[in-house]
C-alpha cells in the first residue's frame, strides 16, 4: 500500500479520505516537523500533504525516491521548490479557490478594522477611560466614496473587489494582464502600479509571492502614496519591504497599514511595528474559519488520491511535470 505523510493534523475528513487509499501517518503536535524528520519521512513517502510553514527544499525533495505528489494545504505554494519537484517528476498541488471569500472577508474585516481603529476602541473601553460620547473621539476614515487599489485581481482580489463595490468604494486595480471582462462584470479599472499607488485611499495585496512580486511595494512605492493611505497586505509578508513600511508608518507618511503576513513568521516580538497604534496585526488567519479549512484539507486529500490512483491531480501548479514524467514512462 502507498504511504502518505501529513506533516499536521489536518479535518479528520481530509484524513478518513487519505486513509482509504494509502497507510497514512501524521506528524503529531501543532508545531512543523523538524527539517531531519521531514527528510526521513519522505525517504519511503509516495505523497506528501505539506503546509505553507514547510520550507520544502531541493534537499528534501531529493530524499523522496518513491514521492509521486506533493500536496499544500493552501493556495500559496512559495514553501516548495516547485523547480527541483519538476525536474523528478513529482506533482505540486495547492488549495486554489476553496478561501476566496475566507480571505476576502478578512482582507475587509482588516480594511475596516484599520480605518475605525477598532483595535484601539476595544482597548479604550477595557482600559476604564472612557468618559462618555465625544464629537472628535477615535475619528477614522470613510469607506463609500473611496478607491480601493487592488494589487492581483485574481481569485481573492476579485471577491475584494465585489465586497468593496458593496460598500460603495470606487475600485482600480493593477496586475501584469488586463482583464476587460472582470472591468465590466465588476465594474473596475484598470490603472498603471504608479497610478494606483497615487490614487488611492486603500491598497490591498493579493498576489502570490514570486521573484517578481517580491519587494514589490518598497519605499519607492511607498513614497507614491496618499499620506491619507492605508495598506492591506494578505498576500505574503516579502512582498512589502518591512523596514521602509515601518518608517512610512512612523514617520507618518502614510496613515495606517493592516497586516495578516510578516516577512518572517512568526514575528518576532521586538518587530517595530509591534509598537505602532495605527497598524493592525493578525497571525496569517485569512483562510482560517472552520468551514474553509476543511475545504482546503479535503482538496488537498483529493489531490493526493488522484496522483496515487495514477491519474493527473486537478490543483496542478507544475504542469511542466507531465513532460519530464512522460520521458520518464511515468504517465
Ligand atoms: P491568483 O488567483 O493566482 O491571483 C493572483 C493575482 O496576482 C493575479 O491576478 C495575477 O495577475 C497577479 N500577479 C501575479 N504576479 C504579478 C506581478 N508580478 N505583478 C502584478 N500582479 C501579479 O491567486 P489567489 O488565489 O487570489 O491568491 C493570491 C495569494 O494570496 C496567494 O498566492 C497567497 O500567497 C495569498 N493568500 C494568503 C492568505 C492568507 O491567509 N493571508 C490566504 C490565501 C491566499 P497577472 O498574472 O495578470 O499579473
Ligand atoms: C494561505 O496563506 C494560502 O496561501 O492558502
Amino acid at each position: 500500500m502507498k504511504k502518505v505523510f501529513v506533516t499536521r493534523r489536518i479535518a479528520d475528513k481530509a484524513l478518513k479520505l487519505l486513509k482509504e487509499h494509502a497507510r497514512v501517518e501524521v506528524h503529531p503536535g501543532d508545531q512543523p516537523p523538524e527539517r531531519d524528520e521531514l527528510i526521513e519521512r519522505v525517504k519511503d513517502s509516495h505523497g506528501l500533504v505539506t503546509l505553507l510553514t514547510d520550507p520544502i527544499e531541493a534537499e528534501i525533495i531529493s530524499q523522496g525516491e518513491n514521492l509521486i505528489v506533493i500536496s499544500n494545504v493552501a493556495v500559496g505554494y512559495d514553501n516548495i521548490d516547485i523547480e527541483a519537484a519538476t525536474k523528478r517528476g513529482i506533482y505540486v498541488t495547492n488549495t486554489p479557490g476553496v478561501l476566496d471569500d475566507a480571505t476576502a472577508d478578512l482582507t475587509l474585516a482588516l480594511l475596516l478594522a484599520v480605518a475605525r481603529r477598532i483595535p484601539e476602541a476595544d482597548s479604550y473601553v477595557r482600559s476604564g477611560l472612557w468618559r462618555g460620547w465625544e464629537p472628535g473621539l477615535l475619528l477614522g476614515s470613510d469607506l463609500k466614496g473611496k478607491t480601493l487599489g487592488i494589487i492581483g485581481l485574481g481569485r481573492i482580489g476579485t471577491e475584494v473587489a465585489r465586497r468593496a463595490k458593496c460598500f460603495k468604494m470606487n475600485v482600480v486595480y493593477y496586475q501584469r494582464r488586463r482583464d476587460p471582462e472582470k472591468e465590466e462584470s465588476i465594474g473596475v479599472r484598470y490603472v498603471s502600479l504608479e497610478e494606483l499607488l497615487s490614487t488611492s485611499d486603500y491598497v490591498s495585496l493579493h498576489v502570490p509571492l514570486t521573484s517578481e512580486t517580491r519587494g514589490m511595494i518598497g519605499r519607492k512605492e511607498l513614497s507614491r502614496m496618499k499620506r491619507t493611505a492605508y495598506l492591506i497586505n494578505t498576500s505574503r509578508g516579502p512582498v512589502v519591504d518591512e523596514e521602509a513600511l515601518y518608517e512610512a508608518l512612523s514617520e507618518g507618511r502614510i496613515r495606517g497599514a493592516a497586516l495578516d503576513v510578516f516577512s518572517k513568521e512568526p514575528v518576532s516580538p521586538d518587530n517595530p511595528l509591534l509598537k505602532l497604534k495605527n497598524v493592525v496585526l493578525t497571525p496569517h488567519i485569512g483562510s482560517a474559519t472552520t468551514e474553509t479549512r476543511t475545504r482546503m484539507a479535503v482538496l488537498a486529500a483529493e489531490n493526493v488520491v488522484k496522483a496515487l490512483k495514477g491519474e493527473i491531480p486537478p490543483c496542478l501548479v507544475n504542469p511542466q511535470v507531465l513532460e519530464h514524467r512522460r520521458h520518464s514512462n511515468r504517465v
